[in-house]
Protein backbone atom coordinates (compact mmCIF):
# COMPACT_ATOMS: atom_id res chain seq x y z
CA UNK A 1 0.00 0.00 0.00
CA UNK A 2 1.37 3.51 -0.65
CA UNK A 3 1.49 5.96 1.85
CA UNK A 4 -0.81 8.96 1.88
CA UNK A 5 0.60 11.94 0.48
CA UNK A 6 -1.29 15.39 0.94
CA UNK A 7 -2.83 14.86 3.36
CA UNK A 8 -4.43 17.70 4.55
CA UNK A 9 -6.51 18.14 8.36
CA UNK A 10 -9.93 19.39 7.34
CA UNK A 11 -9.88 20.61 11.28
CA UNK A 12 -8.71 24.37 11.53
CA UNK A 13 -5.60 24.77 14.11
CA UNK A 14 -6.37 25.04 18.24
CA UNK A 15 -5.30 28.23 18.46
CA UNK A 16 -3.59 29.76 22.05
CA UNK A 17 -7.31 31.72 22.39
CA UNK A 18 -9.22 28.22 22.44
CA UNK A 19 -5.81 27.04 25.08
CA UNK A 20 -6.61 29.90 26.85
CA UNK A 21 -9.98 29.06 27.52
CA UNK A 22 -9.77 25.64 28.18
CA UNK A 23 -7.29 26.31 30.81
CA UNK A 24 -9.80 29.36 32.38
CA UNK A 25 -6.50 31.83 32.78
CA UNK A 26 -4.26 34.09 30.46
CA UNK A 27 -0.86 32.86 29.13
CA UNK A 28 1.84 35.76 29.29
CA UNK A 29 5.95 35.38 29.94
CA UNK A 30 7.25 37.09 33.24
CA UNK A 31 10.59 38.30 32.26
CA UNK A 32 12.87 38.21 35.44
CA UNK A 33 16.06 40.41 35.22
CA UNK A 34 18.54 41.24 37.40
CA UNK A 35 21.83 40.69 38.92
CA UNK A 36 22.98 36.83 39.65
CA UNK A 37 22.36 36.76 43.47
CA UNK A 38 19.52 38.90 43.03
CA UNK A 39 16.98 36.06 43.85
CA UNK A 40 15.67 35.37 40.38
CA UNK A 41 15.31 31.83 40.18
CA UNK A 42 14.25 31.71 44.04
CA UNK A 43 11.27 34.49 43.75
CA UNK A 44 10.70 32.77 40.07
CA UNK A 45 10.53 29.35 42.22
CA UNK A 46 8.00 30.63 44.34
CA UNK A 47 5.45 32.07 42.62
CA UNK A 48 5.72 29.28 40.39
CA UNK A 49 4.65 27.12 42.97
CA UNK A 50 1.95 29.01 44.16
CA UNK A 51 0.53 29.43 40.63
CA UNK A 52 0.62 25.44 40.56
CA UNK A 53 -1.27 24.92 43.90
CA UNK A 54 -3.76 28.01 42.66
CA UNK A 55 -4.10 24.97 39.69
CA UNK A 56 -2.97 27.55 36.60
CA UNK A 57 -0.53 25.82 34.06
CA UNK A 58 2.51 27.25 34.45
CA UNK A 59 6.29 26.58 34.21
CA UNK A 60 10.22 28.21 34.74
CA UNK A 61 12.68 28.57 32.43
CA UNK A 62 16.06 28.84 34.76
CA UNK A 63 19.19 30.42 33.53
CA UNK A 64 21.57 27.92 35.19
CA UNK A 65 19.75 24.79 33.90
CA UNK A 66 18.51 25.64 30.20
CA UNK A 67 22.67 26.64 30.28
CA UNK A 68 22.98 22.87 30.81
CA UNK A 69 21.12 21.87 28.25
CA UNK A 70 19.57 23.97 24.83
CA UNK A 71 21.99 26.43 25.83
CA UNK A 72 24.94 24.98 26.49
CA UNK A 73 27.16 25.81 23.94
CA UNK A 74 27.09 29.45 24.70
CA UNK A 75 29.13 31.46 26.84
CA UNK A 76 28.78 34.53 28.49
CA UNK A 77 30.53 37.27 25.82
CA UNK A 78 27.96 39.52 24.53
CA UNK A 79 27.16 37.67 21.40
CA UNK A 80 26.89 34.59 23.46
CA UNK A 81 24.48 36.33 25.83
CA UNK A 82 22.44 37.80 22.67
CA UNK A 83 22.00 34.37 21.62
CA UNK A 84 20.87 32.54 24.81
CA UNK A 85 18.40 35.37 25.44
CA UNK A 86 17.35 35.08 21.51
CA UNK A 87 16.50 31.48 22.27
CA UNK A 88 15.02 32.05 25.49
CA UNK A 89 12.52 34.53 24.22
CA UNK A 90 11.57 32.05 21.13
CA UNK A 91 10.97 28.90 23.38
CA UNK A 92 9.01 31.40 25.99
CA UNK A 93 6.55 32.55 23.26
CA UNK A 94 5.99 29.20 22.11
CA UNK A 95 4.90 28.53 26.05
CA UNK A 96 3.25 31.36 25.81
CA UNK A 97 1.26 30.14 22.69
CA UNK A 98 0.10 26.71 24.87
CA UNK A 99 -1.40 28.82 27.04
CA UNK A 100 1.21 28.76 30.15
CA UNK A 101 2.31 31.49 32.06
CA UNK A 102 6.15 31.02 31.87
CA UNK A 103 8.00 32.40 34.45
CA UNK A 104 11.88 33.03 33.24
CA UNK A 105 15.02 33.55 35.58
CA UNK A 106 18.07 34.81 33.03
CA UNK A 107 20.52 38.12 33.91
CA UNK A 108 19.50 39.44 30.45
CA UNK A 109 22.12 42.02 31.29
CA UNK A 110 21.24 43.82 27.95
CA UNK A 111 18.33 46.07 27.31
CA UNK A 112 18.26 45.96 23.76
CA UNK A 113 18.31 41.94 24.03
CA UNK A 114 15.20 42.36 26.45
CA UNK A 115 13.52 44.32 24.05
CA UNK A 116 13.55 42.31 21.42
CA UNK A 117 12.48 39.68 23.30
CA UNK A 118 9.55 41.63 23.78
CA UNK A 119 8.83 42.49 20.34
CA UNK A 120 7.95 38.80 19.71
CA UNK A 121 4.93 39.20 22.08
CA UNK A 122 1.62 40.60 21.70
CA UNK A 123 0.93 44.08 23.66
CA UNK A 124 0.26 42.44 27.29
CA UNK A 125 2.16 39.30 27.10
CA UNK A 126 5.55 40.60 28.13
CA UNK A 127 5.53 41.41 31.73
CA UNK A 128 8.56 42.45 32.36
CA UNK A 129 10.05 41.80 36.46
CA UNK A 130 12.78 43.78 37.43
CA UNK A 131 14.29 42.05 40.31
CA UNK A 132 16.56 44.77 41.63
CA UNK A 133 19.20 44.29 44.55
CA UNK A 134 22.17 46.59 45.01
CA UNK A 135 25.42 45.11 43.48
CA UNK A 136 26.90 45.46 47.39
CA UNK A 137 23.80 43.42 48.78
CA UNK A 138 24.21 40.57 45.83
CA UNK A 139 27.92 40.61 46.51
CA UNK A 140 27.59 39.78 50.29
CA UNK A 141 25.55 37.21 49.48
CA UNK A 142 27.34 35.82 46.82
CA UNK A 143 25.65 32.41 47.12
CA UNK A 144 27.72 30.39 44.42
CA UNK A 145 30.87 32.33 45.43
CA UNK A 146 31.15 33.55 41.52
CA UNK A 147 31.93 37.03 42.85
CA UNK A 148 34.49 36.71 45.07
CA UNK A 149 35.57 34.60 41.76
CA UNK A 150 35.37 37.30 39.61
CA UNK A 151 36.84 39.40 41.90
CA UNK A 152 39.85 37.25 42.22
CA UNK A 153 40.13 37.49 38.21
CA UNK A 154 39.03 33.57 37.90
CA UNK A 155 35.85 34.28 35.71
CA UNK A 156 35.48 36.51 33.44
CA UNK A 157 33.45 38.82 31.51
CA UNK A 158 31.04 38.51 35.59
CA UNK A 159 27.82 40.38 35.33
CA UNK A 160 28.11 43.78 37.92
CA UNK A 161 31.95 43.25 37.81
CA UNK A 162 33.98 44.04 34.42
CA UNK A 163 30.80 43.33 31.90
CA UNK A 164 27.38 45.88 32.11
CA UNK A 165 23.55 45.31 33.54
CA UNK A 166 21.52 47.92 32.07
CA UNK A 167 18.97 48.23 34.62
CA UNK A 168 15.11 47.84 33.14
CA UNK A 169 13.70 51.79 32.31
CA UNK A 170 9.89 50.98 32.62
CA UNK A 171 9.41 47.55 33.58
CA UNK A 172 6.34 46.29 34.96
CA UNK A 173 6.89 44.91 38.22
CA UNK A 174 9.79 46.17 39.95
CA UNK A 175 10.75 44.05 43.33
CA UNK A 176 13.29 45.45 45.53
CA UNK A 177 14.75 42.15 46.71
CA UNK A 178 16.86 43.55 49.93
CA UNK A 179 13.43 45.21 51.08
CA UNK A 180 11.02 42.72 50.49
CA UNK A 181 10.64 39.01 51.97
CA UNK A 182 10.45 35.85 49.11
CA UNK A 183 6.36 35.68 49.74
CA UNK A 184 5.62 39.75 49.59
CA UNK A 185 7.45 39.63 46.61
CA UNK A 186 5.17 36.69 44.97
CA UNK A 187 2.29 38.38 46.69
CA UNK A 188 3.29 41.27 44.74
CA UNK A 189 3.59 39.51 41.57
CA UNK A 190 0.50 37.55 41.75
CA UNK A 191 -1.54 40.71 42.68
CA UNK A 192 -0.53 41.93 39.28
CA UNK A 193 -1.35 38.94 37.51
CA UNK A 194 -5.01 39.31 38.98
CA UNK A 195 -5.13 43.25 38.32
CA UNK A 196 -4.59 42.28 34.77
CA UNK A 197 -7.13 39.63 34.25
CA UNK A 198 -4.27 37.10 33.53
CA UNK A 199 -4.96 34.90 36.77
S1 LIG B 1 22.69 35.87 30.79
O1 LIG B 1 23.55 37.07 31.02
O2 LIG B 1 23.03 35.22 29.54
O3 LIG B 1 21.26 36.19 30.92
P1 LIG B 1 22.22 33.62 32.55
O4 LIG B 1 21.13 34.11 33.41
O5 LIG B 1 21.88 32.71 31.41
O6 LIG B 1 23.07 34.90 32.00
O7 LIG B 1 23.33 32.88 33.43
C1 LIG B 1 23.78 33.49 34.61
C2 LIG B 1 24.28 32.48 35.61
O8 LIG B 1 25.45 31.86 35.10
C3 LIG B 1 24.68 33.17 36.90
O9 LIG B 1 23.65 33.09 37.85
C4 LIG B 1 25.90 32.40 37.35
O10 LIG B 1 25.51 31.31 38.16
C5 LIG B 1 26.49 31.82 36.10
N1 LIG B 1 27.67 32.53 35.52
C6 LIG B 1 28.81 31.94 35.17
N2 LIG B 1 29.67 32.83 34.60
C7 LIG B 1 29.04 34.03 34.60
C8 LIG B 1 29.41 35.33 34.14
N3 LIG B 1 30.58 35.58 33.57
N4 LIG B 1 28.50 36.35 34.30
C9 LIG B 1 27.31 36.10 34.86
N5 LIG B 1 26.90 34.89 35.32
C10 LIG B 1 27.76 33.85 35.19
Amino acid sequence: MTKATNITWHDSAITKEDRRAQNGHGSVVLWFTGLSGSGKSTIANAVSHELFRQGINEYVLDGDNVRHGLNKDLGFSEADRNENIRRIGEVAKLFVDSGKIVTTAFISPFRSDRETVRALFEEGEFIEVFIDCPLEECERRDPKQLYAKARRGEIKDFTGIDSPYEAPESPEITVRSDHYTVEEAVGQIVAHLREKNIL
